[in-house]
């Protein structure tokens, strides 16, 4: 067969190598970690399952390494010689892998979606914590065995262990409890590694939620915890000087185990949305922060900033204290001259490490690493090195990353993901203007929104294309564009359910087999939460409505993924699946409830909680 001319210059480039085929899967960077002398980087790159060693003096990726599955947290031992990656499973696993050549030398098993391994100084202790079971796994390396399962708050995410090991804070993604309150935050748990318990919970001021990472100081003093600091307590009726969401850096002194103070990463009319990954400079002298939903860095100068803090008052948790004027957390301008923002070349930065004087930035949606020199004087102190060719993005990307994005919102106040983190609930309530003012709503997921019509618990929206783009013009304030509106919807679609870690191998435990009965036929939960999405797609009265909204119908939710969206019911008043039923089913008008005995509300919960 002859070929044509022009195929065989394409064979003949793609021998030399001139040609790549494009790969079949997204990079997706997002964990990071430096050996201690600096020399290699090793880089997560998650929807592409593998690892890719960086050089950092070219920011290139020399080895790459395939795993099993979806890498999103990479420790090193001290010798750089074995990697220990977490994967994005519901049936968890730890990976340990031999640095230089990649093989894979033991596989532990954890929980559900294990995260954030971190090696105790000697060694021999793992820790991982299970973000959907709500614990920190403690795991004995030599027999790949979990010794111990200690419960923390609500999806830990990212920990930090003292230097001496004995204290491992535990940073937890979303707050717990009833929305409809007046305080709601994320907590930092303290585990003593001794005693292996929950030794402190420690809150973060009101409104501090979505937590991703944190990380210690180098001399070990502080802890710094970026956060979303949602005001959730007004109407969304504008977006100017951070009136509904703002972003904080909140620092906690290591010994005392207090929060020290919270300081604003905001400018006053700009947004520096959705706050990731943290590190300090090795010489102490910066703390870097990457804003995910705005694409650049924050370099905070820290000796200033403590110099500056010294003269205001130490976090107390009273409202009076809060609502302070020389508070740092109501100060747009707290760390004006003391921190450059500075706007890197990727997009949706994610982790962060400081080697000397550069720092690296995994680049989420651009597949590429951020390499930022802290003298900004030097030339070309701003890159983006690609890791290698990228899938070229679909709508189904573009829209993940548009709902990621603080561009789509005036100012770069906040993205989508900043109230609908991973898509789905920030566990808080907004007062949306879309039925009216002075009525908070629970933050709904999103996931099935499309597919379940009609959408906002008022059912107020025809469907979710409507509120899609209802969105964009009214929370985020900004004019929308039909091509991001429609990637966006395309994006939503695309979201499936993970599966609930009330499964027991896979399948519906004994007890949720019978609450599945009581779901069916006792307690005719299925006459309205009925077909594949558990709704009947149409609004009712189950007698929840309390004030303002007595006798209001609202739209049968879907019931899937319910074990992560809590609190429940339209005002997030339902802390817990259990007070739902037992607390909150007036005249058993939402569903039979009230002849169960305990055991059997056990069950229909079990069987809930596991859709
Ligand atoms: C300030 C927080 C906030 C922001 C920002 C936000 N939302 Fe929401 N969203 C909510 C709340 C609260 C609800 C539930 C309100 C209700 O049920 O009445 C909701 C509900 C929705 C729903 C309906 C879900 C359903 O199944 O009923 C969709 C769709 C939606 N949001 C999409 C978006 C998109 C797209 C963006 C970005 C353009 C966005 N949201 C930004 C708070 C927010
Ligand atoms: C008459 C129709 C109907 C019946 C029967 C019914 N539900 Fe519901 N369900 C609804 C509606 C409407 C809501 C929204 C209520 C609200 O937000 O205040 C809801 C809300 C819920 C929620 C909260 C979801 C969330 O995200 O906040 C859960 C859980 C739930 N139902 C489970 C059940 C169970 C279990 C039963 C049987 C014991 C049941 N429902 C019976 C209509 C019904």
């Amino acid at each position: 067969m002859r070929l044509k001319p022009y195929y065989r210059l394409f064979l003949f480039m793609l021998a030399c190598g001139t040609v790549v085929a494009e790969p079949a899967l997204y990079s997706s960077p997002l964990p990071l970690v430096a050996d201690q002398r600096g020399e290699v980087i090793y880089v997560g790159e998650k929807t592409a399952q593998q690892i890719a060693r960086i050089i950092p003096r070219t920011g290139k990726p020399d080895k790459r390494y395939p795993l099993p599955a979806q890498p999103n947290g990479l420790a090193l031992s001290n010798d750089g010689k074995k990697l220990y990656v977490t994967v994005e499973e519901p049936a968890g696993r730890v990976y340990g892998i031999d640095a230089d050549s990649g093989e894979i030398l033991l596989t532990i098993k954890t929980g559900h979606t294990p995260m954030a391994p971190t090696l105790s100084p000697d060694e021999k202790t793992l820790y991982v914590c299970n973000r959907f079971n709500n614990n920190v796994a403690i795991i004995d390396l030599a027999s790949g065995e979990t010794l111990k399962t200690i419960p923390v708050v609500r999806e830990p995410v990212a920990l930090a262990l003292t230097r001496d090991g004995q204290f491992l804070f535990v940073a937890n993604h979303l707050p717990t409890g009833a929305a409809n309150v007046d305080h709601m935050t994320s907590v930092i748990n303290v585990i003593d590694t001794k005693k292996q318990a929950v030794v402190k919970s420690i809150p973060l001021p009101n409104g501090a939620i979505d937590l991703r990472e944190m990380t210690l100081s180098p001399d070990g003093k502080f802890l710094y915890i970026p956060s979303i600091f949602a005001r959730f307590l007004v109407p969304t009726t504008q977006i100017e000087r951070g009136w509904i969401n703002t972003h904080a850096l909140n620092i906690i002194d290591v010994q005392r185990q207090k929060l020290l103070h919270t300081v604003l990463l905001d400018d006053i009319d700009r947004g520096a949305a959705n706050p990731w990954g943290v590190a300090c400079s090795p010489d102490n002298k910066y703390i870097v922060v990457a804003h995910s939903a705005t694409h650049e860095i924050s370099i905070i100068d820290r000796a200033a900033l403590m110099e500056k803090l010294a003269g205001v008052p130490e976090h107390d948790a009273t409202r009076k204290f809060e609502e302070r004027a020389d508070n740092p957390m109501n100060n747009l301008s707290f760390l004006y001259d003391i921190r450059r923002r500075v706007p890197l070349k990727g997009n949706g930065p994610r982790n962060l490490v400081v080697l000397k004087n550069r720092v690296y930035v995994t680049e989420y949606f651009s597949g590429s690493i951020g390499v930022v020199a802290l003298d900004p004087t030097l030339k070309n102190n701003v890159r983006s090195v690609s890791l290698g060719p990228q899938k070229a993005m679909n709508t189904v990307r573009k829209g993940e990353m548009y709902f990621n994005d603080a561009a789509l919102c005036f100012q770069q106040w906040q993205s989508c993901s900043t109230c609908h983190p991973d898509a789905r609930t920030d566990a808080v309530n907004w007062d949306l203007l879309n039925d009216g003012i002075g009525n908070p709503k629970s933050t709904k997921s999103l996931l099935l929104s499309h597919a379940t019509p009609p959408v906002m618990i008022t059912g107020i929206r025809p469907d979710a294309e409507t509120a899609v783009r209802a969105g964009i013009r009214h929370i985020q304030f900004a004019p929308a564009s039909e091509e991001k509106a429609s990637a966006i919807d395309a994006f939503l679609k695309s979201i499936q359910p993970i599966s609930s870690p009330y499964f027991v191998e896979g399948k519906l435990s004994e007890a949720a087999l019978r609450g599945k009965k009581i779901f069916e036929e006792e307690s005719s939960c299925i006459y309205c939460h009925s077909g594949t999405y558990f709704t009947d797609m149409q609004k009712h009265d189950v007698g929840s409505g309390t004030e303002r909204e007595k006798g209001v119908e609202f739209d049968t939710p879907t019931l899937v993924e319910v074990w992560r969206t809590a609190p429940y019911l339209y005002d997030g008043r339902a802390a817990t699946m259990k007070s739902t039923f037992q607390t909150f089913n007036l005249n058993d008008r939402h569903g039979h409830t009230s002849q169960l005995t305990e055991k059997e509300l056990d069950d229909l919960i079990e069987y809930v909680l596991s859709l």
